[in-house]
């Protein structure tokens, strides 16, 4: 421990320009993701002449197929993208409920059914992340949908050995995978047994989804024969997913979120999500505090306070901006002032519930996941974080089509003050209405410094994904960290509710029990989460990529 100590001191007194030249950079391009096929992918859509943002997509398309109990077509996504132009775009691609949703659909006899929005024919919302793909390509990308879909197409065909984490979650979720036949007949063993590590994972449906949508455009999933089919699926199993909620359905461009911290400026995903809203605010909070020159303990305890309060402020206030008056004031400085003020140095201050940002009124927002990163030398950079929600999502595929669909209907408030998957509780601004589009924690980021992008960020797990990503560039700026040096530093969690602070172990015994000591309740993890980077190193005028070396992952570059 004493040891770690020292090498901890060593590295804050090294100037940032030499910890970034320790990690090693790539002077063109940059991609991270979860997966060494999808990583290679955006390296190969680059080659081909692509951008950034094709890459990106290729990759998205690929995770689709290697990583399908995360994200694929059947789920949403949320895009921040900076083109080379300097434009700033945020993509909504985030699931919307159906029509014929409503706010008790869970409730019977007064009773909330938790499974129903989690698994099943009831559970899925429309899926966004076609129509999100082809509208970041038409913005800003230089290759088409379908040139980016083909390759993707031909793993599926041919198929790939699942990994450790595809293995372990399919075990894991296999008694509610079987009771769909589809899913069975894909994930499963003649002799019923889930496939292992190792084994060859083959989706011929799937490709032929993915290469009938190159050869007939979106038109074909969302208006087409993929609509028809699910929605006789839907009726015959009792879900309420129809072929004109699909055809409804528009990826939505949205105002980032903008904020500063420490000189740096912060553009991030609005809501729907509470990404954007809350890294911002946490951060602005921070900034009332020493980070940097605070003994380990106490800076894990300022930065769990600043979470519980805005995680207090989330409960209450964040929802779909289309529905629900989201104030802008959770990101004024002068409210992040206010709550700092809150904090206690010395113990947990209890936060009973959401406090009143300005204006709140009148000044509002307009109207098991997946990140991945990628960055050009052009100037392109993505933040592209997709999810189906929870390990295979709603675990339904569609017979025939290879698509599994989400489960994102339980990131609404099924019922007021009840958690979630995630343990989430919300309240009226998430509750279910048609069209409505669920609460996401998902926070893709990009980070500025002095106009230009320096850093990319995002990652996947809930609520974590919000405290994931402000450690990550918290370690950045606050400790000069390089973007793989700062994914190894051991993190921590507080959602406000429950009242636990999720920690790894990694802190060492003496830290754990000083914040015991303080009064946290400890819920102490071997490891969480899954987060990814790209750094611009600006003294070697390279591009440094990161993945969180928690989970199997690629991160290469050009
Ligand atoms: N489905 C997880 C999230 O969007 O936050």
């Amino acid at each position: 421990m004493k040891c770690s100590c020292l090498c901890f001191l060593a590295i804050l007194l090294l100037p940032a320009a030499l910890l970034h030249a320790a990690e090693k950079g790539y002077a063109t391009f940059a991609a991270a993701t979860v997966h060494p096929l999808a990583t290679q992918a955006a390296l190969q859509a680059y080659e081909k002449g692509g951008n950034a943002i094709d890459a990106a997509v290729a990759a998205g398309l690929t995770l689709g197929v290697v990583d399908g109990h995360n994200s694929g077509i059947g789920g949403g996504c949320f895009f921040v993208i900076r083109a080379k132009d300097g434009t700033l775009t945020c993509i909504d691609g985030r699931e919307m409920a159906p029509t014929q949703a409503n706010r008790d659909m869970y409730v019977i006899d007064g009773k909330l059914d938790p499974e129903a929005s989690r698994t099943g024919a009831l559970a899925s919302a429309v899926p966004g992340v076609l129509r999100a793909y082809e509208r970041a390509l038409q913005q800003h990308g230089k290759l088409s949908l379908a040139e980016l879909l083909l390759p993707a197409a031909a793993i599926a065909e041919q198929g790939f050995p699942i990994d450790e984490v595809y293995a372990r979650k399919l075990a894991a979720t296999a008694d509610k995978l079987k009771k769909f036949p589809a899913s069975a007949a894909l994930f499963f063993k003649a002799d019923g047994s889930p496939l292992q590590r190792g084994d060859k994972l083959v989706q011929k449906d799937l490709a032929a989804t993915y290469r009938a949508v190159a050869q007939h455009g979106t038109k074909w999933f969302y208006e087409g024969p993929y609509a028809t089919q699910m929605e006789a699926w839907m009726h015959q199993n009792g879900g309420i997913l129809t072929a004109a909620d699909m055809a409804s359905y528009v990826a939505k461009e949205r105002e980032p979120v903008t904020a500063s911290y420490r000189g740096y400026d912060i553009v991030a995903m609005p809501p729907p999500s509470s990404g954007g809203v809350h890294v911002a605010q946490i951060l602005q909070i921070m900034e009332h505090f020493p980070i940097r020159d605070m003994p380990e303990a106490s800076r894990v305890h300022v930065i769990t306070e600043a979470m519980k309060l805005a995680f207090a402020d989330r409960a209450h206030w964040l929802g779909d901006p289309d529905f629900v008056r989201v104030p802008r004031g959770l990101i004024d400085p002068a409210y992040a002032a206010e709550l700092a003020e809150k904090i206690n140095l010395n113990q947990p201050a209890p936060v009973k519930s959401h406090h009143m940002p300005p204006r709140w009124e009148g000044d509002i927002f307009g109207k098991h996941t997946t990140f991945l990163c990628t960055a050009d030398a052009e100037g392109n950079w993505v933040a592209l974080n997709q999810t189906l929600n929870t390990a295979f999502g709603s675990k339904v595929i569609v017979p025939g089509t290879g698509v599994l669909l989400n489960d994102e209907m339980d990131d609404f408030a099924v019922q007021p003050g009840v958690p979630n998957a995630f343990k989430l509780i919300g309240a009226e601004a998430n509750a279910i209405a048609p069209g409505k589009r669920p609460l996401s924690s998902m926070s893709p980021t990009i980070i500025f410094k002095e106009g230009q992008p320096m850093l990319v960020t995002g990652a996947a797990g809930g609520p974590t994904i919000i405290t994931q990503v402000l450690l990550l560039i918290s370690n950045v700026i606050d400790r000069g960290l390089g973007p793989n040096a700062a994914l190894q530093q051991p993190r921590f969690h507080h959602q406000w509710s429950p009242d636990e602070l999720k920690i790894e172990k990694a802190f060492g015994t003496e830290t754990l029990a000083e914040l015991e000591k303080m009064g946290h309740a400890l819920d102490r993890s071997s490891g969480f989460g899954s987060c990814q980077a790209i750094l611009w190193d600006e003294s070697r005028k390279l591009l440094i990529p990161a993945h969180d070396p928690r989970v199997p992952g690629l991160s290469i570059g050009r």
